[in-house]
């Protein structure tokens, strides 16, 4: 039982560290107590014989991994989507309820009253829910990792025509795509998504959630409608816009910053069976975005469209990689950039979900036809697909697997994701392609509208502070070579692109840097910095509620210290 050993040993390090006072003692033998009673096949240890704890067995019963507190196997806490930051953490928990975390953190808290420099002093403590962050914000370099993934349940509540929602109850471990499955079978379905389903319900609500539904439905963190949640004090709280709002909003998009959710309550509607799903070229990027605006403003209802996004076509590779995932027959090849006389294309994607009577058939094409024929394309160049409603959100999983099975999955991703204020979305885009020279871009860009009022000011999420309804939601997806590993310059390279991009868009002073031109005031989606006051420029207005709240709900800054907000405090 080689953990077993990991943790004895760990154990006798936090021993020998000399405690401070009696009382640091008896509060570290009171968190080890706490480490140690977790894990029943462990207790034979000598430290746990030494120390005398009373043995429980209760949580051993499925014969797996016995050592839920494993303080050996902590180098997969230490990767990432990204695989640009590796720090490992000194254990990963794998709790078995949401009272097993509140209790870690009671303890963690309550050592604050240990002398400077005890080790339990320094601990921090990460959720890690599907660990697809770019940045390593899921990591606790020399901390406590939480497997959010233990914590899994869906309990789903069918509305009962009196009004209100349907909704699901889910434990913030559960990725998405078990949530579709598990609602699928009510005929339901959660509306508001992201492009890829095999993320947890935590981590993305600790962001926001975007697609081609957010600017209907808003992002996933406008479609909550309650929380567990347990702050850095290890208090665990159950909260909505109506009861403990405060750390409702603070929670949502907040960056796993004010505690780590253990349940989400998310609202469900009746799910579509079928999809009617369309891909147009444009070769004028001023056109383009123009249409997508127009699908934008069109009403909410029957006349619009379900689902919006887009994307910059920048070469072959990228002509080829989207046939993997979009089933249509049309051939589609290099000639059309010939015919196109253009080096660069855009793609408006858009969907229309249906159910499968006759009528809603018939009347899906007529109304897709409609929504077609006011957009202005390249004539011809249009192309469409019917597909399964689940099968359409889980498109993203067909390319997954082709670029697993090319070993091209595991590789570095510097990822870049913003939100530009939409009358900056043209130099933005110039911006881009002239920094990252497109002919090399590995990956999709994807760049589409959404609307300003789907998003609560309350909540954590930061978007751009200009007035104007619609912003751009830009996604730069790239690949790195699989060569190209953490370190490596040539990694390093598509690194300082992505910086050189926001250097140039985040500013938000009417004078730029070269005293000509203005800001963009464009702000970064999955934000990534490691200096205070990057940080407090990112947050903009709301830097002020963020450090109120941060010292309400996290006054040690114990949590998620893998974003590199604020340093791990000693005294509240
Ligand atoms: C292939 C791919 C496609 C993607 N597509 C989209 C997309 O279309 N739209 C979009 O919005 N995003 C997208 N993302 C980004 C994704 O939403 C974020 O990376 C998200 O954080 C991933 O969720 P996760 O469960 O892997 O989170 P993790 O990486 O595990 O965690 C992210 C952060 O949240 C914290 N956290 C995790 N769980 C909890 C919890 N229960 N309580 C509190 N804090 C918690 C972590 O500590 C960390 O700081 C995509 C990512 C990938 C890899
Ligand atoms: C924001 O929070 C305040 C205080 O809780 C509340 O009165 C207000 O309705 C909230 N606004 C929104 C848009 O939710």
């Amino acid at each position: 039982m080689g953990s077993c050993n990991g943790r004895f040993s760990a154990l006798i390090l936090i021993s020998m560290t000399p405690p401070p006072s009696r009382v640091g003692v008896l509060i570290s033998l009171f968190i080890m107590s706490l480490l140690l009673c977790i894990s029943a096949p462990c207790m034979h240890s000598p430290a746990a014989a030494l120390i005398g704890l009373s043995r429980s067995e209760k949580y051993n019963t499925d014969g797996q991994d016995p050592c839920r507190l494993s303080f050996l196997d902590t180098a997969a806490a230490a990767i990432d989507f990204g695989r640009i930051y590796h720090h490992n953490p000194a254990a990963i928990l794998r709790p078995v309820s949401a009272e097993e975390i509140a209790r870690f953190l009671r303890a963690i808290y309550a050592s604050r009253a240990l002398a400077t420099g005890y080790r339990q002093e320094y601990l921090t403590v990460a959720a890690k829910g599907a660990g697809h962050s770019i940045h390593g914000q899921a990591q606790a370099p020399d901390g406590l990792v939480i497997e959010m993934s233990s914590l899994r349940g869906v309990r789903i509540h069918v509305a009962d025509g009196a009004g209100g929602y349907s909704y699901a109850d889910v434990a913030a471990g559960e990725l998405w795509v078990d949530l579709l499955a598990e609602a699928m079978k009510l005929g339901l379905a959660p509306r508001s998504w992201t492009d890829y389903l095999y993320l947890s319900v935590g981590g993305t609500l600790s962001n926001a959630g975007i697609s081609g539904q957010t600017f209907r439905h808003g992002p996933q963190i406008s479609n909550v409608l309650q929380l567990d949640i347990i702050t850095g004090t290890g208090e665990l709280v159950t909260c909505s816009p109506a009861e403990n709002a405060d750390l409702f909003y603070a929670s949502m998009g907040g960056l796993g910053q004010f505690g780590i959710i253990t349940r989400a309550r998310i609202i469900l509607e009746p799910a579509p069976q079928k999809v009617k799903w369309v891909r147009a070229l444009y070769s004028d990027f001023e056109q383009f975005t123009r249409d997508q605006e127009l699908l934008v403003s069109m009403d909410d209802g029957a006349a619009s469209v379900d689902y919006l996004e887009g994307f910059v076509v920048v070469n072959n590779e990228a002509m080829r990689s989207w046939s993997i995932s979009f089933p249509t027959d049309t051939p589609l090849d290099d000639s059309v950039f010939n015919d196109a006389g253009t080096e660069i294309l855009f793609c408006i994607e858009i969907a229309k979900y249906f159910t499968q009577s006759d009528d809603e058939t018939a009347d899906v094409d007529k109304v897709t036809g409609r929504i077609i024929s006011r957009l202005s394309f390249i004539p011809g160049l249009i192309y469409s697909v019917e597909v399964p409603y689940a099968d359409f959100l889980n498109r993203v999983r067909v390319e997954e697997l082709n670029l697993r099975s090319r070993g091209l999955w595991d590789v570095p991703h510097p990822w870049l994701n913003m939100f530009v204020p939409r009358r900056q979305i043209q130099r933005f885009t110039t911006s881009l392609l002239k920094i990252m020279s497109p002919d090399t871009v590995k990956g999709p860009i994807l760049v589409y509208p959404v609307k300003r009022s789907k998003w609560n000011t309350n909540m954590s999420a930061v978007i751009p502070e200009d007035k104007d309804e619609i912003f751009y939601a830009v996604g730069v997806l790239r690949s790195a070579d699989p060569l190209c590993l953490a370190g490596s310059s040539c990694l390093n390279d598509l690194l300082s692109q992505n910086q050189q991009i926001i250097d140039v868009s985040t500013n938000a002073n009417e004078i730029g840097n070269d005293k000509s031109e203005p800001g963009m005031g464009a702000k970064q989606y999955l934000a990534h910095h490691s200096q205070e006051w990057q940080w407090k420029n990112h947050f903009g207005s709301k830097w002020g509620i963020f450090l109120q709240r941060k010292a309400r709900y996290d006054p040690l800054n114990i949590l998620a210290p893998g974003q590199r907000i604020l340093n791990r405090n000693h005294r509240a």
